[in-house]
Formats: structure tokens, sequence, C-alpha cells
């Protein structure tokens, strides 16, 4: 049994109040399963629908339709059920100013039925860098600290499959990788994880298979690896000065004074670094990396549909199956 199931998953939302406006179709008949014990990457630019696809599945949003199940209960028929079995933390920062960690932790336990959960709370705190915290009131926390107690309140009542919406976002470095071996712990003791995230050199250090939304449809799922090897295998990088002239700017990826062109072979390289002199220009700290998972995530969502069908989804969700 797989432990996230999404069927056929659409929805649409009005984009007025009076639900007269224009429709947005914010999710696209979206099916994939996510096995247990899988450390499983969402990802998709800025409204793809990852958002979406969490809420029906934490059943805070229905889905227009198709079924979503966790570990076999469905959502909306079985709710109880697949709630349980779920911890959630939402993207957005929502909590109540008038509790302690501590309190805040105590009542979402009391919401799961559980009693006497402080052994498990103070393993939470310490996990999370937040046991000098557990008596400060909710409101006198910094951002950062407030995402740290939506983790720990969405893993009270020890959850098989824990889905992070965006949990670094905000979050320093030396919590990031606090925050990433205390859910790699879990996940290797068997929990399943599924993550959206837009920091994409954490999503290829975490996640074994990943799925890639784009305007609310899957156009990539894969193993991590396969999509990594689906990509041009090397990366041309240096520094300029000045602009580049329009026809190679539309080739590269630019990033203030860095510039990238994607390079199959030793002739791509050669002619990019002719074409870079010709123009008058001069390249410093020139290098060739390997392709990342930021290169393809830029490739899937830069190719236009007609060409992306059969390049990206349908050969890869072969691989996958
Ligand atoms: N309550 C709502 N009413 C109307 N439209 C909505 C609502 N929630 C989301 N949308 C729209 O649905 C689409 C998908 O949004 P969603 O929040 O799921 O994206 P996302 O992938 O999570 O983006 P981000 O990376 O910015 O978090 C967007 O076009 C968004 O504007
Ligand atoms: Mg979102």
């Amino acid at each position: 049994m797989p432990a996230i199931s999404f069927q056929s998953v659409s929805k649409t939302y009005s984009s007025t109040r009076n639900q007269t406006g224009p429709i947005v179709k914010a999710l696209d008949d979206v099916s994939f399963d996510i096995q247990q014990g899988e450390f499983f990457g969402l990802l998709g630019p800025n409204g793809a629908g990852k958002t979406s696809l969490i809420s029906i599945l934490a059943g805070l949003s229905r889905a227009s339709s198709g079924t979503v199940k966790v570990h076999g209960s469905d959502v909306l028929t079985d709710y109880a059920n697949a709630r349980r079995k779920l911890g959630v933390v939402p993207q957005e920062l929502v909590f109540d100013p008038f509790f302690t960690v501590r309190e805040a932790l105590r009542i979402q336990s009391g919401y799961f039925g559980i009693k006497h959960n402080d052994d498990w709370i103070d393993e939470l705190l310490v996990s999370l860098g937040l046991a000098d915290k557990a008596n400060a009131n909710m409101r006198q926390l910094s951002g950062g600290m407030k995402r740290r107690v939506l983790v720990a309140q969405a893993l009270v009542h020890k959850p098989q499959v824990i889905v992070l919406d965006e949990p670094t976002a905000g979050v320093d470095v030396e919590l990031r990788q606090t925050l990433w071996q205390f859910i790699a712990k879990l996940n290797k003791q068997g929990s399943t994880v599924l993550l959206t995230t837009h920091y994409l050199e954490e999503a290829e250090a975490l996640c074994s298979r990943i799925a890639m939304l784009k305007q609310g449809r899957v156009v990539a799922l894969a193993q991590t690896s396969e999509l990594l090897k689906a990509a041009s295998s090397n990366v041309l990088r240096f520094k300029i000065d000045s602009e580049l002239p329009t026809h190679l700017a539309a080739q590269a990826r630019i990033t203030g004074r860095i510039v990238q062109f994607p390079a199959h072979n030793a002739n791509d390289i050669e002619q990019y670094l002719a074409a870079i002199r010709e123009a008058g220009l001069v390249a410093e700290d020139v290098e060739i990396r390997k392709a990342d998972l930021e290169d393809v995530f830029l490739d899937v969502m830069n190719k236009k549909p007609a060409i992306e069908a059969p390049a990206v989804t349908v050969d890869l969700a072969k691989v996958a199956t």
C-alpha cells in the first residue's frame, strides 16, 4: 500500500470572492503514488500548485475532482484516520500567540488524544534547537524559531508520513542542517517524507525521487539520479564584466556576472568560448561542472509543452514505475 496516493486530482479556484471571476486551474489531473519509506520531493515554481496539493492531502481544502489516500485512508471519507497518519508543516506561519512553546505542543498532542507526551516533546525541543525556548511565549519568537515550533507541532503524534511545505524558508544554515539530520533520521526509522522546497540543492541531497509541477501538471516524475542523468551532462561556467550579446544570452543562465551554458561535449565548450572572444568579451574563472538539479529544473520548466511530453514526462515516468 502506498503511503500517499494522488489519483486524477484537479483543483480550480474562482479568482474572485463572489465566485464570478475567471477560474484558476491550480491542479490539473495530478496522479502519482509515494511509497512507504520514500523521501519524496515535490518541486515547482511559485504558483505551480504544490501548496494546493498539500492542502488537499491535509484535508484543509477539497479537490474539485479526484481521490487522495494516506495509507489507504481516503482524506475525505476517512478523514480522522488519514489525518492521524500525517504530520504537516504548513508554508504559512500560523500559531496561537497566547501559549508558550511547550503549551502549544501539549495542546497539539491533546488534539490527537495523546496524554503523557512530555518525553517525546522534550526530544523534539532538543532535536530542533528549541530547548531553551520551551517556556517562551510564541509571540516572542523570531520567524525562524516559529518555523521550528511548527515542525515540532507536526511531529508530536509521531506521524508515519511527514509533509513539509517549504520548511526551510527563512531558516538559518545551522537549523537547516539540524532539521535535515533529524528528518533524515526519522526517514531512516521508516517515516515517509514529502518535501517541497525552492532550495534545489537540498532536494538533490535528500530526495530519492522527485515530481516537478508546472501550472498544476506533473511535468517530470523520476528518481533523482535519473533526472540528473537526463540533463545535459556538463555546464560551462565563467564570469564576465559586460553584457552578453542577445543571441548568446538567450542560451545562457545568467546570475549577475556569472554566466552558465549547457555543454554536451568539448566542441560546445570551444564554440561558446570562441563566441565570447568574438564578441570582444573576456571570460574569467572558467570552469566546467556537472549539471545539477537546478539545471534539470530550469530545463524542464523552460521547455514548450509539445517538446516536453515525449522528452521528459513519458520517458522518465516509465523509468520511475
Ligand atoms: N485560495 C485561493 N483562491 C484562489 N486562488 C488560489 C488560492 N490558493 C491558491 N490559488 C492559486 O492557485 C495556484 C497554485 O497556488 P499554490 O499556492 O498551490 O502554489 P505553490 O506551488 O505552493 O507556490 P509557492 O511556491 O509560491 O508556494 C496559483 O495560481 C494561486 O494563485
Ligand atoms: Mg506553496
